[in-house]
């Protein structure tokens, strides 16, 4: 009897509830994770000292934003550093608001500047331009946070976000092999968040206990091409905190299918499983801009029973340079995602998907 009313519990149905779960507080590395051999220290990994020599990589931030107006709101904002994932002797920042509850209203803005630096000179990173900003903030109660902010027509934001929530380590211990080089990765899956946003020429308040920020820090390798899903599956126990899933994809000249699924099935817990299929749709979206052709819906399977139907709600929401030499796309774009968890539950979830098409783009 114990173990069929187990059985009952774990299948139950989702309960329906706001897109926008609350933020984690609980810290980067609660739940035992300070104690694992990591190859790098999360916060150092911030910094010129560590990831300064040879291409800083990537500061990503994905904000899930409940506003005053009653909308929930996506802004994604991006620093890549000079010479990092074959970028040159520049640096790469980009940002985009989608309201999720209106998908029609969205807008982007990509700029590549001659500016190499992204760190202060005491180190930290602070990637300071004229009308935009990404930079490290001094800790609150000890708990370190981020600003990223934009004044360009492209998006208008101020958000600030606290590394306040148990740090996802991509490939289990935040790094694997990409396809020449290792990938160092860590994701905080849903930290705490404040600030506006600009929408339609008016200020919108952000709602912190109904919006959080996936932050992701990559930095020395990448695969060639890829398709990341960075998802917040919901995990249909009530007072339960969602499961965050971060899945690498990639095609290589061995494989046609390779990649990671680290899935965070419980705070402190990063479980790693290999990818069973991967199935693009044929609802693409073919970009004016860079001729790039992206699908806008997969069905994604893992070796565990995981099994995920993703779809973006709007086609167009790709991002790029507008009058570069090189347009630099890359598609992040909001999806819902339907299917079910280990093989047994029902679950609903929603997050970004990142498309990188192949380099001569
Ligand atoms: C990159 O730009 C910086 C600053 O303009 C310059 O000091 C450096 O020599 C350049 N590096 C290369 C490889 O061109
Ligand atoms: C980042 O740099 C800008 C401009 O150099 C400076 O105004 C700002 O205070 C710095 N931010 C932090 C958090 O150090
Ligand atoms: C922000 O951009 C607007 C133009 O879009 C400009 O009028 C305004 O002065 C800028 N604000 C700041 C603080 O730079
Ligand atoms: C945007 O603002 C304009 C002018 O205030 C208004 O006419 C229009 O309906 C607004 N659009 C949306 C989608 O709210
Ligand atoms: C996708 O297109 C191929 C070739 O045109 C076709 O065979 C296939 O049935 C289509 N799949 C779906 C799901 O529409
Ligand atoms: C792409 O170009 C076509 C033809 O110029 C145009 O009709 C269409 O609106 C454009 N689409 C976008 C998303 O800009
Ligand atoms: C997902 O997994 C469930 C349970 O194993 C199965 O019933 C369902 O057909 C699968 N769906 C897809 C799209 O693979």
């Amino acid at each position: 009897m114990a173990a069929m009313s187990k059985t009952l519990i774990l299948c139950l149905p989702l309960v329906a509830k706001a897109l926008i779960s609350p933020p984690e507080t609980a810290g980067l590395l609660s739940y035992g994770l300070g104690t694992l051999p990591l190859p790098y220290n999360l916060i150092d990994s911030q910094t010129e000292s560590q990831t300064g020599g040879e291409g800083a990589g990537s500061f990503w931030s994905s904000s899930f934003l409940h506003g005053s107006d009653d909308h929930d709101y996506l802004v994604i904002s991006n620093v890549i550093a000079a010479n990092s994932f074959g970028l040159g002797n520049s640096t790469l920042y980009r940002a985009s608001i989608l309201d999720i509850t209106d998908p029609s209203q969205y807008s982007q803005f990509s700029v590549i500047s001659d500016k190499p630096d992204v760190f202060s000179d005491d180190g930290n990173f602070n990637a300071t331009f004229a009308e935009y900003g990404f930079a490290s903030t001094p800790p609150i109660n000890g708990v370190p946070g981020m600003r990223t902010w934009s004044n360009a027509s492209g998006a208008k934001f101020d958000v600030s976000f606290e590394l306040s929530s148990p740090v996802l380590l991509n490939g289990g211990l935040g790094y694997f092999p990409g396809s020449d080089s290792t990938v160092y990765e860590w994701s905080l899956p849903a930290g705490k968040t404040t600030g506006w946003l600009q929408v339609n020429g008016s200020k919108v308040r952000v709602d912190s206990t109904r919006s959080r920020t996936w932050y992701d820090r990559q930095w020395t390798g990448f695969p060639p091409t890829w398709t990341w899903f960075a998802l917040h599956i919901e995990s249909g126990i009530p007072g339960v905190t969602d499961i965050p899933m971060s899945i690498w994809t990639w095609k290589d000249a061995a494989s046609n299918l390779a990649g990671v699924a680290t899935i965070r099935d419980a705070p402190g817990i990063n479980r790693v499983v290999p990818l069973a299929s991967l199935q693009p749709s044929n609802r693409t979206y073919t970009s004016n801009a860079t001729t790039a052709v992206y699908p806008l819906d997969w069905v994604l399977r893992l070796a565990d029973g995981t099994n995920l139907t993703i779809s973006s709600t709007r086609e167009d929401q790709e991002l790029f340079v507008q009058d570069g030499a090189l347009p630099f796309p890359a598609y992040e774009g909001y999806v819902t995602a339907t299917g079910t968890y280990k093989g047994c539950r029902k679950v609903t979830g929603y997050g970004v998907v990142e498309v990188v098409p192949p380099r001569e783009m």
